[in-house]
């Protein structure tokens, strides 16, 4: 496609998927995220596939960094013409157990950043009368969930503000502004998580992949569309959260408890909400099995068997 596109949250998960799959279409990418050996990786990995590749390594909550990251990306390649914003973080633990500072962490970087990004981007884009901006909700943008009250609160108010943006660009002919809300997702989030509530948290099934929300993400990008909804039981539990909110709330907790904590115990600590862990950044999560690790060991252990055979008959 050959465009230039910017995506913030680029060393793990669904950022990490996104930045392969817009190399693999022919786009040149400014990759951005905390950890500098990390994108180091992923810029490796892009350019493998073909792609021009800038990396620069940003705290999305440091004041000034993303104007910053958009001057940057301007300097290299010429006008930005998509905007991909994928950073967060996430906390477990009761409200009233996390400490303040954490929660307020949680809000700045997934609510205030995302918030400063379009800010920049939209800024860009009406001067260019062109330019497509997407941004990563969550199921949990119109549900809610106990033990996770920061991350919530921030994805509601994402939500409330992309509707209130793609209203008032509807006065801005050639902008465009994506939100792409998905389920549960097989990334690393889930451990890199900050943990005041003692279990380790996990993605609850059905569990889809991030090369699959990576795909939704770009066909934004080609195809603008206001909401998409990737994870097969969004609309199932928006409708019960919505028609049904009394039996929603005695069942949340209990269904969280079981199928969105592992029995693993953990210290309180506050994960990588202040600082990244470039250790525990990848594509996958490790919650579902990877296909094609399967598919090349069942097919190394078939071949091994047959030379076996082989060497027996001859
Ligand atoms: N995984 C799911 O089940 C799921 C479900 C619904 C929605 N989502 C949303 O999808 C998006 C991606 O999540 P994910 O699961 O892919 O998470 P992830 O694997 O933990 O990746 C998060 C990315 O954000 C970056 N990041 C975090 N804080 C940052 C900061 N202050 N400045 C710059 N970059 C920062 C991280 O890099 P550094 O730490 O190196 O900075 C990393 O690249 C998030 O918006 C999340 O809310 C995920």
């Amino acid at each position: 496609m050959n465009r230039t596109v910017v995506i913030t949250g680029a060393t793990s998960g669904i950022g990490r998927a996104a930045a392969r799959e817009f190399a693999g279409r022919g786009d040149r990418l400014v990759l951005a995220a905390r950890s500098p050996a990390t994108l180091a990786e992923v810029r490796d990995e892009c350019r493998a596939a073909g792609a021009d590749v800038l990396v620069v390594p940003v705290d999305v909550t440091a004041p000034g960094a993303l104007a910053a990251l958009a001057d940057a990306a301007e300097a290299e390649f010429g006008a930005i013409d998509a905007w991909v914003h994928t950073a967060a973080v996430m906390t477990y633990g009761r409200f009233d157990e996390t400490p303040a500072e954490v929660f307020d962490q949680v809000i700045r970087t997934d609510l205030l950043a995302a918030a400063e990004v379009a800010r920049v981007a939209l800024g860009r884009f009406r001067a260019a009368s062109a330019g497509t901006l997407v941004l990563t909700g969550s199921v949990l943008g119109h549900i809610t969930a106990p033990y996770m009250s920061g991350y919530v609160a921030a994805k509601w108010g994402l939500q409330g503000l992309t509707r209130t943006l793609q209203q008032e660009a509807r006065e801005t002919p050639g902008v465009r502004i994506c939100l792409v809300n998905p389920g549960s997702v097989d990334t690393p989030v889930y451990r890199q998580a900050g943990n005041y509530l003692g279990r380790v948290g996990r993605p609850p099934p059905p569990i889809t992949t991030p090369e699959r929300v990576a795909r939704a993400m770009a066909d934004c990008v080609d195809r603008p569309r206001r909401e998409v909804s990737v994870g097969r039981l969004n609309v199932v539990m928006r409708f019960g959260f919505t028609v049904l909110p009394g039996v929603y709330d005695a069942l949340v907790g209990p269904l969280m408890r079981l199928a969105g904590l592992t029995d693993r115990p953990v210290a309180p600590h506050p994960g990588i909400v202040f600082a990244p862990n470039p250790a525990g950044e990848a594509v996958r999560g490790g919650w579902l099995p990877d296909v094609s690790r399967v598919v090349r060991s069942v097919g190394g252990v078939t071949a091994a068997a047959g030379s076996a055979l082989l060497r027996r008959l001859r």
